[in-house]
């Protein structure tokens, strides 16, 4: 077990000693005190050099600090009922916490409130460093190792290779050669040892829609949210190195469609349609003559078009049933077309377009595999532009870790609308003498309408004014 679990499982024990003591003792008591004083030691172990730490319930399992105790449930039995009774997500406990504002805590979870009345009786008590959030729904099991991965190789590099590759695959295809499967195994092994790390930085980059580039752009994007979505799902290393194949090469059966069909700024007809509908098995096709022999890989490229009521193109025989994987890549390949512009059609932002998928979950995704989706991109996906309560304009460069309404920020516009190189904020910052949040989001906007480079914003390059 690493120090992180021990310690984070002697703060547990020394929380539920102190509450056992707090119903048998009076909180002045030699006894009370003396378990008070444990917490508050464990507690500072806990804390260490961090700003905070935080505990919550995701899927009826304990998480702290975004680890899932999974080790001894009987433990942290009591404490999960109390969460799960009181519909309390997660609870922050701030630097500077003290034995009082601890007391507080326990005594109150010890009286099985709800969410509401636990927040009112924190601020009442005038509790200032304990308060309620919301996890983010991605937390690591906390025996997964990351994978080596050159750490001088940023998100931005590993994007730019992979879409190297993808160009390099339908180019090659197109002239009538083989490419080359072990380039492509290399970039699937990149993108997942950084998916490993952290899958926000390259996820924020799946925001940059290239007009002209679609396709390619459009297989990396796809590539990255599977991948990520996988990963979040709890498939190993080698199953997202499968699925990454899959989904990168996803459309290259595109390749055979003829340029006026894919670009045809208007509905097709039933002919051009039937076209389309072959890129999954031609894309089979291509991934076997380059020697791919994984099943995930082919399965998810010839059934990325299928729903998971098995309707779509191609037909599946009466008792089959698409892959589950087929269903994550199903899910991305939506999400990244729908937030995309094209000949025929605007870009949707990534708030609708999540409320539309969501009407057609049972029908076209797996509930499941949709609401993890929804959850890994929070609230505000990266990407998002929002209008924040200092009245300042910023773009969502990553999720929050500890609360899915507050991500980081990058500022863009001031209060004049006056374009910026602002800085990148955390909006888990917290006022301690306003005793709130130093700036949350008032609201989602969209990019086009405030004329925001958003992909500029993500890579880090100069903006340039919003005229
Ligand atoms: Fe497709
Ligand atoms: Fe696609």
């Amino acid at each position: 077990m690493n120090s992180q679990l021990r310690e984070a499982e002697q703060f547990l024990l020394s929380l539920n000693a102190a509450w056992k003591n707090l119903g048998l003792y009076s909180p002045t008591h030699p006894a009370s005190a003396a378990a008070f004083k444990n917490l508050t030691i464990a507690f500072e172990k806990l804390l260490g050099e961090r700003e905070r730490i935080t505990l919550g319930l995701m899927h009826e399992t304990l998480v702290l600090n975004g680890v899932p105790l999974t080790a001894k449930p009987d433990l942290f039995r009591t404490l999960v009922t109390r969460f799960r009774n009181g519909e309390i997500h997660g609870i922050a406990l701030l630097k500077g916490c003290t034995l009082e504002e601890l007391r507080h805590l326990v005594e109150l979870l010890g009286q099985n409130v709800k969410r509401g009345e636990l927040e009112e009786e924190l601020k009442k008590r005038q509790v200032s460093h304990i308060h309620l959030v919301q996890l983010a729904q991605d937390a690591r099991k906390p025996e997964r190792q990351p994978e080596p991965v050159d750490e001088r190789v940023g998100a931005g590099a590993i994007y730019s290779r992979a879409l190297q590759t993808i160009r390099k695959v339908f180019q090659e295809t197109r002239l009538g050669k083989v490419p080359s499967l072990g380039e492509v195994q290399r970039t699937v092994e990149d993108m997942v040892g950084t998916i490993l790390k952290g899958k926000h930085s390259l996820m924020a980059l799946t925001m940059i829609k290239s007009y002209d580039e679609y396709l390619f752009n459009h297989s990396v994007n796809v590539g990255i949210l599977s991948m990520s979505l996988g990963d979040v799902l709890g498939l190993d290393g080698a199953a997202l190195r499968e699925l990454g194949l899959g989904s990168l090469l996803h459309d290259v059966g595109k390749i055979n469609i003829p340029e006026e069909i894919i670009q045809a700024p208007r509905k097709l007809t039933d002919e051009e349609f039937e076209i389309i509908k072959r890129h999954p098995v031609d894309g089979v096709k291509i991934l076997e003559d380059m020697g791919v022999r994984s099943e995930i890989a082919l399965r998810v490229t010839k059934e990325h078009h299928i729903d998971f009521d098995g309707r779509g193109y191609p037909r599946l025989g009466p008792d089959e049933q698409p892959h589950p994987y087929s269903m994550i890549v199903h899910v991305a390949d939506t999400y990244d077309a729908m937030t995309t512009v094209r000949s025929y059609k605007e870009a949707v932002d990534p708030n609708p377009a999540i409320s539309r998928m969501k009407k057609l979950a049972g029908n076209a995704f797996n509930p499941l595999t949709l609401d993890t989706f929804v959850d890994m991109l929070g609230i505000y996906p990266p990407g998002s532009a929002v209008r924040l309560t200092t009245g300042e304009i910023g773009v969502v460069t990553r999720p929050g870790s500890e609360d899915v309404s507050r991500p980081w920020v990058r500022i863009v516009q001031d209060q004049e609308g006056k374009t910026v190189e602002g800085d990148e904020v955390n909006l888990m910052e917290w006022n301690p003498e306003a005793e709130d949040y130093a700036c949350s989001i008032v609201i989602a906007l969209d990019p086009v309408v405030r004329r925001i480079d958003v992909a500029a914003v993500l890579q880090g390059k100069k903006l340039t004014p919003a005229g």
